[in-house]
Order: structure tokens, then sequence, then C-alpha cells
């Protein structure tokens, strides 16, 4: 993109002040600067006029049960054996969502990277490839594993992996891919510049797992090994169970185009999404969305009608996301910190929320569905996340969990 063209894009959004250092800058930076601006996407902005989609538009909200224990007890190997059946013929791929920033946890490293071990190393990611590798074990076949990364942890994340052997699941079963991008805007709407060179982005949350899939070609390998259904999960929770044959089993066999892990909720206005159905599709209410109704809420059981919380492990039938990536998604307008230059070239790292990010979710891509099968978990034996260093879902809360279920660290 030449300069008069990059004047010309940035007049259209009011973002002109992102040349304001432009003479001060060398050729690299200049040339770097110009494709920036060339990529990226600065209608997302006004998001912050409209408001936050995802919860303005909010349908009509009724319950949806979950397929529970005892009935997933009563049919297990019924399920494990469909399970099993769909690994083994190369039709599951495991999709982890490690493009976060981690903020809360604030560690310098990629979550990734991450070391709960207390006599061991053991890192998040060691975790997750463990509990991989009893399916592996089971099915006698490696489950591919794609991993997502952004721009901001992509390096750091291949290089420990690849320092670290990937922890003996062979480079030739992995696939990488980076997410997109999306700008950070003060209140204003302005976007805040990182450097004199470089416009403050983030990634543009865990929704965009899929178009950045197949905007990177990795969605062609997928398409080539005649993978059918992808098990989608968070880096953070270390007890999750991955490419769960019983849970994949029970998701094809119930003819739904997606199934969502869930646990029983603590209480029912614990701090989770819950599963529901909005105008009669498959939809996840945010817990900031539970309304008192909600929450009093009861179904024929005389239980929470809201009852079941997703854990971000969710399968999808790969052909019906062809459509929904199509549409689009729901954007959500987070207030967060974002370290910034100021307009003289200072720059701040902001102890207080100053700006806000744009980020979709791969939970409303669960609406975009037409079904979903809930299937119920043990809590805790398959969730143990790690948001925060203390206190809940935190390392400390992770590890408790982890010797309960009998995993040394
Ligand atoms: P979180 O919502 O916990 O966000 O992500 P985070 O960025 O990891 O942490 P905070 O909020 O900054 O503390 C849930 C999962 O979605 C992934 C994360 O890596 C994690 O596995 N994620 C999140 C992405 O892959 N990309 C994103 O843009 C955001």
């Amino acid at each position: 993109m030449t300069l008069e063209e990059a004047k010309k894009k940035l007049a259209e959004y009011g973002q002109e002040h992102v040349l304001r250092f432009y003479d001060e800058l060398g050729d690299e930076e200049k040339k770097s600067l110009l494709a920036q601006i060339e990529n990226t996407d600065f209608s997302v902005l006004h998001y912050l006029k409209t408001g936050d989609e995802g919860k303005n538009n909010r349908g009509k909200i009724t319950p949806l049960g979950a397929m529970e224990l005892p009935e997933i007890e009563s049919r297990k190997e019924e399920f494990k054996e469909a399970g099993l059946s769909a690994i083994r013929g190369g039709k599951v791929g495991a999709v982890l969502l490690a493009g976060g920033m981690g903020t809360r946890l604030g560690s310098d490293d990629p979550k990734c990277m991450y070391d709960i071990g207390i006599t061991k190393h053991v890192y998040i990611i060691q975790r997750q490839i463990e509990n991989l590798d009893e399916v592996v074990a089971e099915a006698g076949v490696k489950v591919p594993l794609f991993i997502m990364t952004s721009e901001k942890n992509d390096a750091k994340t291949k290089a420990f992996l690849k320092e670290h052997d990937y922890f003996g699941y062979g480079k030739e079963n992995i696939w990488f891919f980076r997410q997109d991008m999306a700008p950070a805007a003060d209140p204003d709407g302005k976007v805040y510049m990182e450097s004199k060179s470089r416009i403050a982005t983030s990634p543009n949350g865990n929704g965009g797992w899929y178009s950045s899939m197949a905007k990177s070609g990795i969605l062609d390998i997928v398409h080539a090994k005649g993978i059918e259904w992808l098990n989608c999960f968070s880096v953070d929770n270390v007890l999750q169970r991955i490419a769960d044959p019983v849970f994949i089993g029970a998701t094809i066999l119930s003819g739904c185009a997606t199934g969502a892990k869930v646990v029983r909720k603590v209480s029912p206005d614990e701090k989770v999404g819950a599963m529901c159905l909005e105008d009669g599709r498959p939809s996840i209410v945010e817990y900031y969305d539970m309304t008192p109704e909600l929450l009093a809420a009861k179904n024929e059981k005389g239980d929470p009608a809201y009852n079941f919380g997703v854990i971000l492990n969710y399968v999808f039938r790969e052909k019906d996301l062809q459509r929904v990536v199509n549409e689009k998604l729901p954007m959500h307008v987070v207030n967060k910190k974002i370290a910034h230059i100021t307009e003289n070239g200072t720059f701040v790292k902001p102890e207080e929320p100053n700006g806000y990010k744009f980020e979709q979710l791969i939970l409303d891509m669960i609406h975009e569905l037409d079904t979903c099968l809930p299937f119920e978990v043990v809590r805790g034996h398959e969730f143990a996340p790690i948001k925060n260093r203390t206190g809940v879902d935190s390392v400390e809360s992770a590890r408790e969990l982890c010797r309960k279920d009998g995993i040394e660290l």
C-alpha cells in the first residue's frame, strides 16, 4: 500500500493519527506500518458506538437439558466404540486454542508454557498432550493436533514445543496456525499505537479460529485428511479430556452438528456460560446475562433450569462450519488495559483498563448451528481452568484439583 492509499484508508475511519510519526521512521518501519494499515480491519471500531451485538440482540432464552452422567454411563461402551471408530478412521482432529493473551495469569510467556509442577516440571501444554496421549494409546493412532497461536505468542510457542521435542507427540502430528488480530482503541474510537510504527492490536477472540484456519491454509489439510469432526479446547484447563471417544461417539450418534462438554454448576450464579435455547436454537447465555428470572427458573425435576455450564470443550462437525464462517458472529467489545504511546511518543503501561479490544467468541458459534448435544462430565475429573495465579480458577486451585485426580505434579 502506498502512503497516499494509507492516508485515504485512515481518513475513511478517522484514524489519521496513525501516521503521526511516519516521517521519523526508517524505510523498513515505514513499509511495515503501511502493510499493517493495509491489513487492519478498522471497520470493527464502529462496534464501540453501536455496542456489543452479542449482548444487545439476545433472543428468547429457554432451557436446554443435557445428556447427564447416568445415561452416559449406561451407554458408555456404545459411545466409546463409535468415537474410537471415528478416531481410528482419521475423522477426528483436535484444535488447541492458544492464541489468548493470558493477561490475568500475568506471565510474560505464552500460557501454554506455564509450569504448574511442584516437584518436577509440568507445563500446561504438557498436561494437554499427556491427556491426549491416553486416547492415542487406546485408539492406536495419533489424533492430528492443530494449534492456534497469535502474532504475539507464535514464535515462543513453536520454539518451546520444539525445545521439548513436542512432548513426544511427534512434529508430524502437529500443525500451527495464527489467528487474526484486531486493533485496540481508546474510548473515543481512535486506535492506540504501541510504538511509532505499529498499531496496538490484540488477538480477535477465540471465535476467530475457524476463519483463521481457513485463511492460513490449514483447513486444506483438514479436508485432505478427511477429518470430519474438530474438537476445540482451551489451553488452560489442565484436566481437559481431548478427543474423548465417549463424547465424540455420543455427539456423532446423537446426529447433532456439535457437542459441548458441560459441568453441573455449583450454584445458579456461578460465573460460567450456561447452555440454553435462544429462539429455539442452541446457545450459551453468559453469566452476566443471567436475569433474576433465569437464575430462579427450575426444570420439571425441580433443579435449576440453567444448570449446565460450558467448559470450552466443543466438538464441531466441520462441514457445518463452512456456512457459519460466512455469517457474522457477534462482536464483543471488551474493556482492557492497553499499553501504548502517547501523542509525544512516551510509552505507557496502564494500571487500569483504558480502552477496548474487539473479540468474537467460540461460544457464539454454537448458536449458528442447528443442533447441539450438551454432554455432562464429572467436574473434578475434567475441569481445572487456570485463569489467575491465586484464588478462583488459578494455578493454586488447579494444582489441588490435579492432586485429587491423582496427577503427580
Ligand atoms: P480466555 O477468555 O481465558 O482469554 O481464553 P485469555 O486471553 O487466555 O486470558 P485473559 O482473559 O487475557 O486473562 C480462553 C481460551 O481461548 C483462547 C485462550 O488461549 C484460551 O485457551 N483464546 C482467547 C484464543 O485462542 N484467542 C483469543 O483471541 C482469545
